[in-house]
């Protein structure tokens, strides 16, 4: 990858955190040639709002949302909310600043199924585009900039995705990332996918 497509941070510290979290990723900020991660803000909730309700991107994680109850649920929480924990992004247009996703790097909770460490915990991503932006590599360039950024200030250790076996965009994306299929699990009716890769893999 050229220089031009490294991913420029900028850093805000997070409170201590409690004994028992494991950090995530602190920047606030990371950009790449065509996109802009950032926290959220008033102008993104049409943003969500599609994202929560579109048949389409919802067809593997549980269906659309009812708009109704979308609606409410910002109304009661403000837009911000969304993206207060470290490790969420909205992923942005670098032009014009409009929402196209949203990404996250969190710690898997022990509690669910699909682990690759008898602790559990492990760093995990997760991603979501708007239908319009699917098939431009937007979501690759998200990724491999967030994980890159991650790789930069944790130490080495595994990340994880879990996809839905039946969708195919989400194991494809994995793989282009350099993931790799471990184990199958069924969880919320439906076959799930643990694909895992060394977070220091995205060291430039
Ligand atoms: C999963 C998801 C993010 C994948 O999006 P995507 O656009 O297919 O993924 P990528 O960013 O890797 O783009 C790859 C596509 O862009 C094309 N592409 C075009 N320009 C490109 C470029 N400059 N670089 C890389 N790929 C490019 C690739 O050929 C590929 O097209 P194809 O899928 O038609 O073969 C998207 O389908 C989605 O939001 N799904 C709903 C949410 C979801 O299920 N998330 C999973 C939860 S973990």
């Amino acid at each position: 990858m050229t220089s031009s497509n490294t991913p420029k941070t900028s850093h805000t510290p997070n409170p201590p955190a409690p004994a028992a979290t494991s950090p995530t990723l602190s920047v606030t900020e990371i950009t790449t040639p065509r996109l802009r991660l950032r926290k959220a803000h008033d102008a993104d909730r049409a943003g969500f709002i599609e994202l929560q309700t579109d048949p389409q991107v919802r067809l593997h994680l549980g269906g659309p949302r009812p708009r109704a109850a979308v609606e409410q649920y910002f109304d009661a929480m403000g837009v911000a909310h969304v993206t207060h924990k470290p490790g969420t992004f909205v992923i942005a247009d670098r032009a014009t600043d409009d929402l196209v996703g949203v990404l996250l790097i969190h710690r898997r909770p022990r509690d669910l199924p699909g682990h690759v460490t008898e602790e559990g915990g492990e760093l995990e991503l997760t991603y979501v585009l708007r239908r319009a932006a699917w098939g431009s590599g937007l979501a690759f360039e998200a990724a491999t900039a967030a994980l890159r950024a991650a790789a930069s200030e944790l130490p080495d250790q595994p990340v994880l995705i879990v996809t839905q076996t039946a969708n195919t965009r989400s194991l494809d994306l994995a793989a282009r990332l350099g993931f790799r299929r471990v184990a199958t699990f069924e969880a919320h009716e439906a076959e799930q996918t643990l694909a895992v890769a060394e977070l220091h893999s995205f060291l430039a």
